[in-house]
C-alpha cells in the first residue's frame, strides 16, 4: 500500500512516498530555517506563506522521486495537527483537493504519532517494532513518555507541563546569541563545553511524576548570564537584556550551552528510565525503548540513554533475568525533525494497514486538539 503524506505543521514543507508504513520511496523537505533564522524563530504568518509558494512543488517532486504516478497512490495523509493553524491548513487544503481530484482517500495524522512512528521507518518491516514498546517524544513543543502497547494503541504517562525541551533549546540558544534553530546549534557548541561549569537546577516535581518542565531551567540559565554580565560591566546599566549574549565570550557560552544540555539530558533520560522500572514493578517489561522528535537527534542525548539502558541490563538478578531493553532512534536525521515520511508511515498504522480506511474522498481540517487520537 502507497501512501502519500504531507506535512505543513511549522516550518517544513515536506512531501513523502512511503510503501506499507516502512519502505520510504521519496522523501522530500522544504526548510524554511534560513527564512526564520532571521527573526530568530517561526513567524507563523510568514511560515504559512511560504508553504503556499512551495507546497505544489514539493508533491510534485515526492511523486516523481518516487517513481509513481497517481494512480500508484493508494491514499493521501496529512498532518491534522497539532502545530500552528495557519500553516496546518495548508498541508489539510492540498491533502482535501487531492482527495477530491484523484478520488483518494485521506487519512488524518496526529504530528506526535507521526514522529513515533518515525523509528518504525528503521525497523524494516511492517511488523519490525516489539512491544510493548516505551516511548520518549521530545520536539520543540510537546514531550510525552508513551507506553505503546502495540501497534496504535498508546498510553500517555507523562507529558510536559510548560516548555518543551526543543523550545528551551531554541530559547537558551537566544539567550546566548547562538541563532536559530538552537538544539543543533547548542549541541555543537557544548562539545568544547564543560558539563559540570554550571550548577543548574534539575526539575524532577512531585515524586513519581513523570511530566516534564524546563522552564525553570531557562530562568537559570538567563540568570547565570545576567550575573556574568553585571560582572564583568560593573559600570553599565541593563534596561533591558535582549542583547547581553553578545557580550559572552566563546568559552561562557560553551560551558554553559554544556552544562544546560546536561540537565535536559539527566532530566529527560532519569524520567524515561523511572517509566521502565515502574512497569516493569507492575510486571510489564518494555522490550524497546525509543526516542523520538526534534531533541532525539542529540548526540548527548542518545548517549547518556545508551548508557543508562546498559546498566539497567546490570541490575539483573538471578531469579529475575531481564534483558536490557533494545535502544532506537532514528538513524537518519531527517526523520528526526519534521518530515511527512513519518507521517506517510504512520498513516498505514493508523488505518490499521489501510482496513480502517474511509474509502470516500474527504474534506480534512486542521486541528488545535492534542489528543493522541
Ligand atoms: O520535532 P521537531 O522537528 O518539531 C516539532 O514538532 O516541534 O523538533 C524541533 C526541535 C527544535 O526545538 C530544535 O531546536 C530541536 O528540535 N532540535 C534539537 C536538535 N536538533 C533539533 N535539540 C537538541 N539537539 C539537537 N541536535
Ligand atoms: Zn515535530
Amino acid at each position: 500500500m502507497k501512501i502519500l503524506g504531507i506535512e505543513t505543521s511549522c516550518d517544513e514543507t515536506a512531501c513523502s512516498v512511503v510503501e506499507d508504513g516502512v519502505k520510504v520511496l521519496s522523501n522530500v523537505i522544504a526548510s524554511q530555517v534560513e527564512l526564520h533564522a532571521a527573526t530568530g524563530g517561526v513567524v507563523p504568518e510568514v511560515a504559512a506563506r511560504e508553504h503556499i509558494l512551495k507546497v505544489v512543488p514539493v508533491i510534485e517532486r515526492a511523486l516523481a522521486e518516487a517513481g509513481g504516478e497517481w494512480g500508484d497512490i493508494d491514499a493521501i495523509a496529512v498532518t491534522k495537527g497539532p502545530g500552528l493553524i495557519s500553516s496546518l491548513i495548508i498541508g489539510t487544503c492540498n491533502a482535501s483537493a487531492i482527495s477530491y481530484v484523484m478520488d483518494k482517500p485521506v487519512i488524518p495524522v496526529h504530528h506526535i504519532v507521526g514522529h513515533v512512528y518515525a523509528n518504525a521507518l528503521d525497523a524494516g518491516s511492517a511488523d519490525g517494532l516489539e512491544f510493548p514498546s516505551l516511548v520518549l517524544t521530545v520536539s520543540g513543543g510537546h514531550n510525552e513518555i508513551i507506553l505503546m502497547r502495540g501497534y496504535h494503541d498508546f498510553v500517555i504517562l507523562g507529558e510536559t507541563r510548560d516548555d518543551a525541551a526543543g523550545e528551551a533549546f531554541d530559547k537558551v540558544a537566544r539567550i546566548l546569541d547562538l541563532g536559530y534553530p538552537g538544539g543543533p546549534v547548542i549541541s555543537k557548541v557544548a562539545i568544547d563545553g564543560d558539563r559540570e561549569a554550571f550548577k543548574l537546577p534539575r526539575s524532577y516535581l512531585e515524586a513519581g511524576s513523570l511530566d516534564f518542565s524546563f522552564s525553570g531551567l531557562k530562568t537559570a540559565v538567563l540568570n547565570e548570564v545576567k550575573r556574568y554580565v553585571r560582572e564583568n560591566n560593573p559600570d553599565k546599566e541593563f534596561g533591558n537584556y535582549s542583547q547581553i549574549g553578545k557580550l559572552l565570550p566563546d568559552k561562557f557560552k560553551a560551558d554553559l550551552a554544556a552544562s544546560f544540555q546536561e540537565a535536559v539530558c539527566d532530566v529527560l533520560s532519569d524520567k524515561l528510565i523511572q517509566a521502565y522500572l515502574n512497569l516493569q514493578e507492575e510486571g510489564t517489561h518494555a522490550k524497546e525503548i525509543h526516542l523520538a522528535g526534534g531533541v532525539s537527534a542529540n548526540s548527548r542525548l542518545r548517549e547518556v540513554m545508551t548508557a543508562k539502558i546498559a546498566k539497567l541490563g546490570a541490575h539483573v538478578s538471578d531469579d529475575a533475568p531481564v534483558i536490557a531493553p533494545l535502544l532506537r532512534f532514528p538513524k537518519s536525521l531527517e526523520y528526526c525533525t519534521d518530515n511527512a515520511a513519518m507521517i506517510a508511515g504512520a498513516a498505514y498504522f493508523v488505518s490499521d494497514s489501510g482496513k480502517r480506511l474511509e474509502k470516500a474522498p474527504s474534506n480534512i481540517a486542521p486541528t488545535t486538539n492534542f489528543d493522541l487520537f
